[in-house]
């Protein structure tokens, strides 16, 4: 009864990184083959922390960017920021009504992103899910490529389109929508890198905010940048195994592991198969490689863009006019099942 439709976004926070690209973005280009993808620059999000609006501006721009230069192709498809769909917020609202306080206290990024003065966090930072839940469901989209980290916030997304249904079924139905009004969304989390760790820390996500440079690689740095973080990269002692079971307990060998296989498009396993048995410093020259390959383009080009603002903030108010034209719809049709 759904239309398949991708919906995500990217936080205009500085520092897009390889996490950013192996976990979202890369199946963001994928998925353009098969689906109509609406792809956001959630820049509501990124208040919910304090941000400095000159960078801010910059950010956005930068996403954008990125988005363009990995692949993503703003004609075809959707490219624009959050902030100018209003619609985003006034489903935010809503769904701030339908989920639970319950809910919101069970969220671990809430809890890692607040810190110890729990009390002095935004507000707009314990309800981010129910914004979040807003973004998608403004579109009724059907699938959503995250990573993993992602996963706590789209099982509330299905939570809350879940309860609207049958809150409002009735009225639902009054008004022509059959069953359900939403579409409970799906995680799309596949592929070798849903997350990807730190290069300093095998325990820590690779993160925007992370103080140390040296522990992502970023999407605009430059080869000799690349190759320095990658052959300081922490490993241990060990040569790499053969088998993919050799690297249980080995989160600095696996997440390097994965890297590489995200990077060329295969398994962990064969990566395994080329390197296993070798040193890390062999393995690590091949790593370098291969990302220059891969990043280096895509940095190229986001510096070229970096150069044509007026192309980029075009891209933005195109795709903002064809998101507020769905949105608009999905949103009066909800005014009319709450009894606005
Ligand atoms: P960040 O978490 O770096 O602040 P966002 O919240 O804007 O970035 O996340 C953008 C996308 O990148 C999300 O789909 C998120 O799941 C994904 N992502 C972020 N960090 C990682 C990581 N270390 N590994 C895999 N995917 C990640
Ligand atoms: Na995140």
């Amino acid at each position: 009864k759904f239309i398949e439709r991708v919906f995500s976004g990217v936080q205009p926070t500085g520092n897009l990184h390889l996490g950013n690209y192996l976990g979202a973005i890369v199946k963001f280009v994928e998925l353009q083959r098969t689906h109509d993808c609406i792809y956001c620059v959630v820049d509501l999000h990124a208040i919910t922390l304090p941000q400095n609006p000159e960078d801010l501006k910059a950010s956005i721009r930068e996403v954008t960017a990125a988005f363009i230069a990995s692949g993503v192709d703003p004609r075809q498809h959707i490219v624009f920021n959050q902030s100018q769909v209003s619609e985003h917020a006034e489903l935010a609202w809503v769904f701030n009504c339908v989920a639970r306080i319950g809910w919101l206290n069970r969220m671990t990024q809430f809890k890692e992103k607040a810190g110890k003065d729990r009390e002095n966090a935004s507000v707009g930072l314990y309800a981010y899910p129910c914004l979040m839940a807003a973004d998608i469901l403004v579109y009724r989209a059907t699938h959503v490529p995250v990573g993993e980290d992602q996963k706590q916030h789209l099982e509330l997304a299905r939570d809350i389109a879940q309860k609207f249904n049958l809150d409002f079924a009735a009225s639902i139905a009054a008004h022509g929508h059959g069953e359900g009004f939403f579409p409970l969304p799906e995680p799309l989390i596949q592929g070798p890198a849903t997350r990807v760790m730190s290069l300093r820390d095998g325990s820590k996500k690779m993160s925007k905010s992370d103080p140390s440079d040296y522990s992502r690689i970023n999407l605009s740095d430059d080869a000799d940048t690349i190759a320095q973080k990658v052959r300081k990269a922490k490993t241990d002692p060990e040569a790499l195994p053969s088998e993919i079971e050799g690297l249980a307990n080995r989160p600095e060998a696996e997440n390097l592991v994965g890297i590489f296989a995200a990077l060329n498009g295969e398994t962990k396993q064969n990566v395994l198969k080329a390197f296993g048995g070798g040193n890390f410093s062999a393995f690590k020259a091949a790593l370098v490689d291969l990302a220059v390959t891969k990043l280096g383009p895509i940095g190229a080009e986001m510096k070229r863009l970096k150069n044509d603002a007026a192309y980029i903030d075009e891209v933005l108010v195109d795709g903002a006019d064809r998101a507020r034209a769905l949105a608009h719809e999905n949103i009066v049709a909800v005014k009319d099942i709450l009894g606005f």
